[in-house]
């Protein structure tokens, strides 16, 4: 009985917790700091003021290029574009690469 109340109280926990390990595409990629180089102009992000200047482009139609499998690849470093690996590697969670890989792909 004890062990149950336990389980149930880590149930209840988890649901709180869930919400934030489902946050949206546009959030996972501000909070990931995509937007340090990349805008999305379709989905109002602007790019934040970068003194490094990558040139990194906007996103606004990347899934006419890209699906969710190829984009999520690339921001892991593990596939290149032209001969190329992505400028900075993914840290957030396989969960949140999903849930903005897919959001990326869908822009068309
Ligand atoms: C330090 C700057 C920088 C950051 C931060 C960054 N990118 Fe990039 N990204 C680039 C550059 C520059 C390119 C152009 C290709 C290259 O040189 O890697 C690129 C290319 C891409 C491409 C391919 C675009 C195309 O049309 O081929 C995708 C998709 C992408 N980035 C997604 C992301 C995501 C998602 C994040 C956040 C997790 C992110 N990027 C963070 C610099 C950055």
């Amino acid at each position: 009985m004890k062990l149950m109340t336990k389980s149930l109280a880590g149930l209840i926990v988890s649901a709180f917790l869930a919400p934030a390990a489902l946050a949206t595409g546009p959030e996972v990629f501000t909070a990931q700091k995509c937007n340090s180089c990349h805008s999305v102009k379709v989905a109002g992000i602007a790019r934040l003021p970068n003194p490094d200047d990558d040139k990194a482009p906007d996103l606004s139609k990347v899934g006419a290029e890209l699906d969710k499998k190829a984009i999520a690849l690339f921001v892991l470093k593990k596939s290149e574009i032209k001969g190329e690996k992505h400028k900075k590697a993914f840290q957030g969670t396989t969960e949140e690469l999903k849930t903005v890989a897919e959001w990326l792909a869908g822009l068309k």
